[in-house]
């Protein structure tokens, strides 16, 4: 079985590249993860571009940090079925993981935030991430899932890089995501489990982190926090493609995207 995952969506030109992408590779691939908490011009997602993330062919769309960006989905992630919010937020409702079943192979996913460097509003209402897991994993397998994927959404590298350990021998793959900038470090451990610290960004080329450059020159060099606004250069497309023995579940190949 192959899956294919999408490192964070952002903006418009992200969305574009995404289609273009997904249009390409659907049909070769079995299942598609996407992560797409800055969709919405850089900032979180709303239900247009939940489905239009699902009309290009996402089996689940997974999120971060960025939840809090758009107040007025507060109320509306737990309506978009696909749609996973990290499971270890303490205050907002949404799916905290999913089974997806896809040609008689049950898939789990679950989405997590790292416990640094995510500020202040975020890290209150956090619970730890790694006590988190272990029940959801139990749940999967009780449900007879075939294959767990964690999409760690952490800032820190250490984090992400003992979480795959932590979980090595539980699960199918830990993805890292929302650095936005894709690690080179993608690996098969003993155990069969697919890992990479961080799949990276869709989204604009020449810009810092989806940022407009000059908006973040600025900021550096004056420390003036002026207004955010989302460059809509020219889109990258970093994924991983990773495919499993169908027998033993375990991965055979993991391959990074950087287009
Ligand atoms: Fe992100
Ligand atoms: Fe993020």
């Amino acid at each position: 079985m192959k899956f294919l995952i999408v490192g964070d969506i952002v903006g418009r030109s992200g969305l574009d590249r995404l289609k273009v992408e997904l249009e390409k590779r659907k049909d070769n691939v079995d299942f598609i993860i996407v992560n797409g908490e800055n969709s919405a011009s850089g900032k979180g997602l709303r239900t247009k571009e939940y489905e239009e993330i699902m009309s290009y062919g996402a089996d689940v769309i997974t999120m971060g940090n960025h939840m809090y960006y758009r107040k007025e989905m507060a109320s509306e992630y737990s309506k978009l079925p696909r749609l996973l919010i990290p499971a270890n937020l303490t205050n907002l409702d949404g799916n905290k993981s999913i089974i997806i079943e896809k040609n008689g192979v049950k898939v789990g996913v679950v989405n997590l935030l790292g416990s640094f460097g995510m500020g202040d509003m975020i890290e209150k209402n956090l619970d730890n991430p790694f006590e988190v897991i272990d029940s959801i994993i139990n749940s999967f397998k009780e449900q007879g899932t075939d294959y767990i994927f964690v999409d760690f959404h952490a800032e820190a590298t250490a984090e992400k890089i003992a979480m795959g350990y932590n979980l090595e021998d539980k699960v199918s793959c830990v993805f890292g995501t929302h650095t936005h900038v894709q690690t080179a470090d993608e690996k098969i451990l003993d155990t069969g489990m697919a890992y990479i610290t961080d799949v990276g960004m869709t989204g604009p080329a020449e810009s810092v982190l989806g940022l407009k450059k000059e908006i973040a020159v600025h900021r550096f060099k004056t420390g003036e926090w002026t207004h955010y606004e989302c460059s809509t250069n020219k889109a990258i497309f970093n994924a991983v493609e990773i495919e499993y023995d169908d027998n033993t579940k375990k991965a055979i190949s993991i391959k990074r995207i950087n287009e």
